[in-house]
């Protein structure tokens, strides 16, 4: 049988279409520029595609304030740090755990991330926070 002549049914057509039209909604407006270059982007291990208000929002945080390196006393550190703090709250919040039983550890890429997990392994196993 030629690909061509391969019946197919119309997604619309699929059972539970319509229960993710939100999904087709988001990609035709957050995500149009995945349309634009006609793309799929399927590695989300590799690296997250940002919302066009994902975008907005950092560039409007950007061209208002000033932010360096956290974890100093200065104002610009400060305020990176203070950024860095609502994101682990953000976090925390997101999954409902318990900020007295786990942290939010960020780290520069999932490779980093395996490394600390691996640095923590202990010939008896995984430690608990792992
Ligand atoms: C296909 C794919 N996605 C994601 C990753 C994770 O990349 P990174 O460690 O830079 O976050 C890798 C790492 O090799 C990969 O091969």
């Amino acid at each position: 049988m030629r690909p061509d002549s391969i019946p197919h049914a119309s997604p619309t057509s699929l059972p539970g279409y319509a229960a993710t039209g939100r999904i087709d909604e988001l990609r035709a407006t957050e995500y149009r520029h995945l349309d634009a270059g006609g793309q799929v982007y399927l590695d989300y291990a590799g690296s997250g595609v940002a919302a066009q208000a994902q975008v907005r929002a950092h560039h409007d945080r950007l061209l208002a304030g000033l932010y360096s390196n956290p974890h100093s006393e200065n104002p610009t550190s400060a305020a990176a740090s203070s950024l860095v703090e609502s994101a682990r709250r953000a976090v925390l919040d997101f999954f409902r755990a318990d900020p007295a039983e786990y942290a939010v550890v960020f780290t520069p890429n999932a490779s980093g991330a395996c490394r600390l997990v691996g640095r923590r392994t202990t010939s008896a196993g995984l430690r608990r926070w792992c």
